[in-house]
């Protein structure tokens, strides 16, 4: 029970968590040596891939260029391919018109670190080859240590002060796990949330990083939360609540109020949850989750429908409210299943670790798990009775028995 202060103070504990920024994240001991060998001064954790970096800068005083000594590294796997980073001249960071450094694994174990124009060509499946850059870029080494856990490159990088700012430079990375080692040609990397949030605008001079869309984090996971209380395990549990305790095997009195009652929890929980997303697509435009984005508007129309039936069901005695109930309960099951789909498919998306996975699979093992001990007591019921009394055969486990 809460009181109407304590709401608001958690209301605004919640809120703040939603919208507070990503603190600065420091390296790893291991990364951190990495970067003292090479004398450079800061060092901080990216937000996603497991990508940190270190560099150093400085104004050269003739010229105003800005010399820029970079070391970025990825925590060794099996199944990199190819890693990059690169830093972009446009007014966002992106991935179209970066000039990046890409590093690809060789066979031997080396890797071969060279410079690309990373252009709208690229994004659209064209092949990326090593090209000439408008920085001057020097000292150009990588290396994918197994005594470091690091797959590394560094650089001195000499830009020109017209066209980027120290204070706000946008920077991109990336990692993949396909590329065509022969023709140092990088295969487009996976299409995840981590890959696409690789990006932001640093102020080197202080090494804090302002990026887009890692504020969104907390949301996200509201997002997902919520989705998966609302759409996931409430709507079965109804749906179990409408099946089994209607009347047989167990006629609980007050069925209707309880399946009612959870459906609709869980559909006002799982639209906010639904606009949330929505509002996450919009703001993260650049790109989208199609498949994820259409699931959830079938999602949403048709529970929109199945809700509908509170109003709109046919009278008891109706002739055709017999096909209205099987259409209302195949809808029912069929929603079930696309939800799960969709929920897995939020999941990928997200994939921050497995235990968003394994927390929504733990959810349908159980619900999965009542189901049948229900189901089997339905139908053992249903045959100790059928000895008894043939008369009540009509008590069938798909009984079409409804309210008053
Ligand atoms: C090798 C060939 C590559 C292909 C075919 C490719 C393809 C794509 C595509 C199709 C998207 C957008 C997905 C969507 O809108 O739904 C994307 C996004 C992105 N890619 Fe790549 N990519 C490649 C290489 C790179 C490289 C080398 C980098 C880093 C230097 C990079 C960084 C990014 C980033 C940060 C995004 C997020 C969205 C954006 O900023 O535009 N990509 N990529
Ligand atoms: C059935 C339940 C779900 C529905 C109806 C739903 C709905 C949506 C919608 C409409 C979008 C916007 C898509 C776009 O415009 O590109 C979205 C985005 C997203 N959803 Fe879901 N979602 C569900 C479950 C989940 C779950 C369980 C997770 C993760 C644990 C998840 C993670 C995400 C993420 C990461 C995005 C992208 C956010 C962004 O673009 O910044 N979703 N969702
Ligand atoms: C600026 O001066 C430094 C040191 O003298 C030199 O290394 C660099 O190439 C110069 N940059 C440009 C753009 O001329
Ligand atoms: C490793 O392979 C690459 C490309 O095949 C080659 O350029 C390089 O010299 C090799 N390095 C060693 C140490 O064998
Ligand atoms: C790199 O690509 C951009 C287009 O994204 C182009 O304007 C620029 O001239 C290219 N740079 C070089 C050195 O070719
Ligand atoms: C960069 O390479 C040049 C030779 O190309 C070398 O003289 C210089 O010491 C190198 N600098 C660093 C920091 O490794
Ligand atoms: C790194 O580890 C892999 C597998 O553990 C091994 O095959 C490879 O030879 C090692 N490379 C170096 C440079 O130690
Ligand atoms: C970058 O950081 C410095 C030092 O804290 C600060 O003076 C400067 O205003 C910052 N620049 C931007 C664009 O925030």
């Amino acid at each position: 029970m809460f009181s109407s202060t304590k709401l608001v103070c958690f209301s605004l504990a919640f809120l703040s968590l939603l919208f507070t920024i990503e603190a600065y994240d420091s390296c790893t001991d291991q990364f951190h040596d990495l970067t003292l060998k090479r004398n450079l001064k800061n060092c901080k954790k990216l937000a996603t891939l497991g990508a940190e970096f270190g560099w150093n800068h400085h104004i050269e005083s003739q010229n105003k260029s800005i010399l820029v000594d970079i070391l970025f590294g990825v925590p060794q796997d099996a199944g990199i391919k190819w890693i990059a980073w690169g830093v972009n001249p446009g007014n966002r960071p992106q991935m179209v018109g970066t000039r990046a450094i890409i590093g690809i694994v060789q066979n031997n174990g080396t890797l071969s670190v060279n410079k690309y124009n990373v252009t709208t060509h690229t994004k659209l499946g064209c092949e990326l080859l090593p090209s000439k850059i408008e920085i001057d870029v020097r000292n150009l080494t990588g290396e994918t240590s197994n005594s470091s856990g690091y797959i590394t490159f560094s650089a001195r990088l000499d830009l020109d002060p017209s066209v980027y700012n120290v204070e706000m430079l946008n920077h991109v990375w990336q990692v993949g796990y396909d590329a065509d080692q022969e023709a140092l040609e990088p295969k487009m990397h996976p299409p995840n949330l981590q890959n696409f949030d690789s990006t932001e605008t640093i102020n080197m001079t202080v090494g804090e990083g302002r990026s887009i869309g890692h504020h969104h984090r907390h949301l996200r996971m509201v997002h997902g939360i919520v989705n998966i209380v609302g759409w996931g395990t409430l709507l079965p549990i109804g749906v179990i609540l409408a099946r089994y305790f209607r009347s047989f095997p167990v006629k609980l009195e007050r069925w209707f109020c309880l399946h009612v009652g959870c459906q609709i929890v869980g559909y006002v929980l799982g639209t906010t949850g639904w606009a949330i997303g929505l509002w996450l697509g919009r703001t993260s435009k650049h790109y989208n989750f199609h498949t994820h984005r259409l699931l959830a508007i079938f999602i949403f129309t048709f529970t929109t429908l199945q809700m509908l039936a509170l109003r709109l069901r046919p009278k008891q005695h109706d002739d055709y409210r017999k096909y209205w109930d099987m259409y209302h309960h195949f809808l029912g099951y069929a929603l079930l299943a696309v939800i799960a789909v969709n929920v897995f498919h939020g999941i990928g998306i997200m994939k921050p670790n497995n235990t968003w996975k394994w927390a929504y699979i733990g959810i349908l093992g159980v619900l999965g798990l009542i189901t049948l001990v229900l189901e089997i007591f339905t139908w053992a019921k249903f045959f100790s009775m059928d000895k008894k009394d043939t008369k009540d055969k009509k008590e069938a486990p798909d009984t079409q028995n409804q309210p008053t």
